[in-house]
């Protein structure tokens, strides 16, 4: 094992690593998109969301605290983190630090099972996965509540991938403080409802414009934004009556209806901003020949070029054939409900 390597030669004087807390988290998938902050220090939304957490591609992290070294150390997938995910991730450990009174610098290592920055939501299990390891390592026992909150702090998204299944992500009110407090995520309870998600992975490079930028220029030079912003309160009331009925129909209508309206919003920006690919349409169009033939499939997308496509878990297979027909250079993986962030304990980090 690394660490113990770590243990025997660095020795007490220069600060013992030690095992550290190990965390995963998997990412989760907007039904009901967020897009907008209205405080981009505090990462406050502008509207609510709601979303599924999925069963694949989870992120596994581990925060070590390094009392003797002169900073933080952050590694991704083995590499030293580039400029801006490891400026964010220091960001967050400042925020732990301060939360735990504490100063150590840590050492940070961070496992994605899918690229990072291609749309498939690692900044959603990246940050879950370091609020669970981070707080754990220094010492902070938060809810889940809290946690969540801490994690919208690092990536909006990352505050619902606390949460197992389907959670509400509350754009909070006010300002200020008041605005932190009450912006977080929480469950959204679903008895049955365990749909499949087919992921179309179009291209799993990095994106062009960071999720972040773009939903700045589009807030600001959209004008469609106001109206998916407004539109999108109903659809989010439409859509907890959905999930409570387990009507896969009317959830994936909502979700689609949402997630390409979002989509307008940033084409409609000034210059456009565009994720979708031609091979991101040719997924879509395959989508509704399988509707038009009576398979019950619908899209969301996010930003990137990829496609997910919500359907009954039987129809998994055929929906997964109809877009490598559709789209034959694409990868496909069907995800399903996956768990909430966790610490792991025992032996075997
Ligand atoms: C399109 O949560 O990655 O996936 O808060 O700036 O880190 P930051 O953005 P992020 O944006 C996700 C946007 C989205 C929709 C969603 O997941 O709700």
């Amino acid at each position: 094992m690394p660490t113990d390597r770590v243990r025997e030669t660095a020795g007490p004087r220069h600060g013992v690593l030690d095992r550290g807390s190990t965390a995963v988290a998997h990412p989760n998938i907007a039904l009901i998109k967020y897009w907008g902050k209205r405080d981009e220090r505090l990462v406050i939304p502008r509207v609510d969301s709601l979303s599924m957490t999925l069963d694949v591609f989870p992120t596994t992290t581990t925060v070590r605290l390094a009392p003797g070294a002169r900073g933080d150390v952050v590694t991704f997938d083995g590499a030293p983190a580039a400029d801006e995910p490891g400026r964010r991730v220091i960001a967050f450990l400042d925020l732990v630090r301060e939360l735990a009174g504490r100063g150590e610098p840590a050492v940070v290592d961070t496992r994605n099972a899918v690229p990072t920055g291609a749309g498939l939501a690692s900044s959603a299990s990246g940050f879950a996965a370091l609020a669970v390891a981070a707080t754990a390592a220094y010492g902070l026992a938060l809810d889940d509540t809290a946690l969540s909150r801490l994690a919208r702090r690092g990536s909006a998204s990352a505050s619902r991938s606390i949460f197992g299944g389907f959670a509400v992500c509350h754009a909070g009110r006010g300002v200020g403080a008041v605005a932190d407090l009450s912006s977080y995520a929480e469950p959204v309870p679903v008895s049955d409802f365990d749909p499949a998600l087919v992921i179309a992975l179009v291209d799993a490079g990095p994106k062009a414009v960071s999720s972040r930028a773009a939903m700045r220029h589009t807030v600001e030079t959209s004008p469609l934004y106001p109206a998916w912003a407004t539109s999108g309160k109903g659809d989010l009331a439409d859509m907890r009556a959905a999930l409570e009925r387990g009507d896969l129909d009317a959830v994936g209508e909502i979700a689609e209806r949402n997630a390409l309206g979002m989509h307008a919003t940033m084409l409609a920006a000034r210059p456009a901003v565009r994720y979708l690919s031609p091979a991101t349409v040719a997924v879509l169009d395959g989508v509704l020949r399988l509707r038009r033939e009576g398979t019950p499939a619908y899209a969301t997308m996010d930003a990137g070029p990829n496609v997910k496509v919500l359907c009954h878990p039987a129809d998994a297979a055929r929906v997964g054939e109809a877009v490598l027909a559709a789209a034959p250079g694409c990868s496909v993986v069907t995800a399903r409900r996956g768990p909430g962030a966790r610490l792991r304990t025992g032996a075997g980090l």
